[in-house]
């Protein structure tokens, strides 16, 4: 169907005085006597095109004017009095009828009620926002890299291993429920691989295997975590972008991870100006003040504070918090927020944990009791990165994973990099979702992606 994209159109002063042809679905509608107006969306542009319909020349069929309603319009693009064209239409094609019970009536509706129907909230102006964020932000990230000259690599999805050693991997098989097996040994042995496999958590290890030989690399795919966690900051499959940086120490690591937010952030801000403005001044008290924080994230430098500052700091604070502070503990959500939001207001990289609560591939410090990890935290959000240089030292990973009780053999080509030609290294996992959570200042996960997956939920 020949049609020109509304954005364009209303944008385009080339277009002014011209004959035009649009499609889209029906917004907002008004009829009267003489005139009927209505705006049309086609999702390339936040804003819709109005269309004005002169009764006196047009008849048109009052299905065309429901909203949802799909049609398409010939008709002159005129200049509209906020500056953009606007169409006086000579032609309109009723599409596809969009009846009574169409549920996106009102002019606002909640959040949570949008969650009850996927499918048609992408019709909403915030999902239409959002969606546009979400894929420039994508772009960004790939420009970055490439423009950086890493080597973009697409790791396994299904995996015989679990990267994260938390165990929290959902089961890939092609048999499902038989009592035709003794044990699960059995059972997997008699499955499509012939032994356990999962979809995988990060792609972290196979990305490990490319910057061995490639040097910079990154990953951005979808990873799966079946977490039974609840809450507005996880769902079982988000998208993961995973550099891999060989020759790369923690603190090379740090400033490539903050000048990549940085690039992106400021790439969004530019490119979809019209979409943050909205959030900034649409969504909630949590907003106001949207575009200083990003400006303020772009113009400052990251706090950078380790771990056992950051404990000492909690214990300092006065705060009484449901979740005791002592060295060791992992730290939560409310000591999260304490630290970036009430101390220093930005982005914060914590930065040698303790061995104990940390993956097994982190390089461990010369204390024998810290590793060089580091995981950044902003505010309203938390953490958005967990990061850290890798273990290169074939014995102190083996050892590391011995004292974990970890399946060896599931591990081999991970433990052979470290014996040819093995390099300091370093990575890190940036959470597709908890970024545009933040850029958007959405907050809640189950509203920046199309289809959420979480805990007992998925259609
Ligand atoms: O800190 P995580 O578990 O780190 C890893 O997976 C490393 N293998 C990454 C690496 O070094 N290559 O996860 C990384 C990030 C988190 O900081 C968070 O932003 C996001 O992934 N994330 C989730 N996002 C949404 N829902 C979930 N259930 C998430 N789990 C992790």
């Amino acid at each position: 169907m020949k049609h020109l994209d509304i954005k364009i159109v209303r944008e385009n002063k080339d277009y002014t005085g011209k004959e035009v042809t649009v499609c889209g679905w029906v917004r907002t509608a008004r009829d009267s006597k003489n005139m009927a107006f209505f705006e049309l969306n086609d999702g390339t542009s936040l804003s819709h095109i109005q269309v004005v319909i002169d009764k006196s020349v047009l008849t048109v069929d009052d299905e065309a004017l429901k909203l949802g309603a799909s049609v398409k319009v010939v008709g002159m693009a005129v200049e509209g009095r906020n500056g953009a064209n606007e169409i006086n239409a000579t032609e309109v094609t009723l599409l596809g009828k969009s009846p009574a019970d169409y549920p996106l009536q009102k002019k606002r509706h909640s959040l949570e009620f949008l969650r009850t129907m996927p499918h048609l909230r992408v019709r909403t102006n915030i999902f239409n926002a959002v969606l546009r964020v979400r894929s420039v932000m994508a772009d960004s990230i790939h420009t970055y890299f490439q423009k950086n000259n890493y080597v973009y690599i697409n790791s396994p999805l299904l995996t015989g291993s679990d990267c994260e050693g938390a165990g929290e991997t959902f089961t890939v098989t092609t048999i499902g429920y038989s009592d035709k097996y003794k044990n699960s040994e059995e059972y997997y042995a008699d499955d499509f691989f012939g032994k356990h496999a999962s979809l995988s958590v990060s792609g972290q290890l196979e990305g490990e295997v490319a910057a061995m030989a490639m040097g910079k690399i990154y990953t951005f795919g979808p990873s799966f975590r079946a977490e039974n966690s609840n809450t507005p900051r996880h769902v079982a499959e988000f998208w993961h972008v995973e550099p891999e940086v060989a020759f790369a120490e923690l603190p090379d690591i740090i400033e490539i991870a903050e000048d990549m937010i940085k690039y992106v952030v400021k790439d969004v801000l530019e490119k979809c100006s019209e979409e943050i403005n909205f959030f900034n001044e649409r969504i909630p008290e949590n907003n106001k003040g949207l575009i200083d924080k990003l400006n303020n994230l772009i113009n400052n430098d990251f706090a950078v504070l380790d771990y056992t500052d950051a404990v000492e700091l909690l214990q300092k604070s006065g705060k009484k918090f449901q979740y005791p502070v002592y060295w060791g503990a992992d730290l939560q959500t409310e000591h999260e927020r304490y630290i970036t939001e009430e101390v220093f207001n930005k982005p914060v990289f914590i930065t040698n944990y303790p061995k104990d609560i940390k993956s097994f591939y982190m390089k461990q410090n010369p204390d024998g009791k810290t590793v060089a990890a580091t995981d950044l935290l902003v505010p309203g959000v938390g953490e958005i990165i967990g990061c850290s240089e890798r273990e290169a030292d074939y014995d102190k990973l083996l050892q590391a994973m011995k004292d974990r009780n970890m399946n060896i053999e599931e591990y081999t080509d991970y433990i052979d990099l470290r014996k040819y030609g093995s390099v300091p290294h370093s990575g890190f996992g940036l959470g597709f979702e908890r970024i545009l959570m933040y850029v958007t200042g959405m907050t809640n996960i189950r509203d920046v992606i199309l289809y959420p997956r979480t805990v007992g939920s998925i259609r």
